[in-house]
């Protein structure tokens, strides 16, 4: 399958670009994974919409359209969302046949404080609901004090961790692989009605 990586930090050494990293490493041959760029996008302004888009937004929104799943990995900047990836989602949110709606998304976030981006990723979540994302709700990630889990080689080495990631993973790629089914043939999953016998 194919992802496409969003990363909420524009820093290199970004620690949820390591986190990021780590989990492409897990995921091995089973995906594809690009990074999208969205660095280069002016601050939204009606007034630049009306010129035209500009080729960097469009890019992404192609480089969403063609994936079969977006994994989002990102800092928590003030308990929410970093303005940088709130712009790019702004941008994208603004084309005709919005890239994100219906697309399988996940969230997952490393901050270097205890709450790992909890705050972060329900803003997120809530910011989707708009633009009709797909989110997995869970396995959750959030990765708090990662500062402590990388080692010397600077790599994310937990064991716990890349454990928590290596699930994650499993659960993402079934969910896309579900998500991107034509809805006719989506198997729904069983209510409890449906399992109860004649005579309850
Ligand atoms: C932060 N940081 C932070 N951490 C957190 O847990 N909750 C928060 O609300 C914030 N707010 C915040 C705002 C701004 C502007 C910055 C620069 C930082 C700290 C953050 O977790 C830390 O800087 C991470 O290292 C950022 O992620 P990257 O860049 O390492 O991926």
């Amino acid at each position: 399958m194919n992802f496409l990586l969003l990363i909420g930090s524009l820093r290199a050494d970004s620690y949820n670009r390591k986190v990021a990293e780590a989990y492409i490493k897990l995921a091995g041959a089973r995906a594809k994974f690009i990074e999208g760029d969205f660095s280069k996008f002016p601050l939204y302004n009606e007034e630049i919409q009306a010129q035209g888009f500009p080729v960097e937004v469009t890019a992404l929104a192609d480089q969403i359209r063609t994936s079969d799943a977006v994994l989002i990995v990102s800092p928590e900047y003030n308990y929410s969302v970093p303005g940088a990836l709130k712009n790019a989602l702004d941008w994208v949110s603004r084309l005709k046949d919005q890239p994100f709606a219906g697309k399988a998304c996940s969230v997952i976030g490393a901050s270097v404080g205890g709450i790992g981006t909890a705050r972060m990723q329900y803003h997120l979540r809530q910011i989707g609901v708009f633009l009709d994302m797909q989110f997995m709700t869970k396995p959750e990630i959030m990765v708090g004090k990662v500062q402590g889990l990388i080692d010397e080689s600077g790599k994310l080495s937990d064991a716990v961790t890349l454990e928590f990631l290596r699930k994650h993973f499993d659960a993402f790629e079934k969910f896309a692989a579900r998500t991107n089914q034509p809805s006719g043939d989506r198997t729904e999953p069983a209510r409890p009605s449906d399992s109860r016998s004649a005579s309850e």
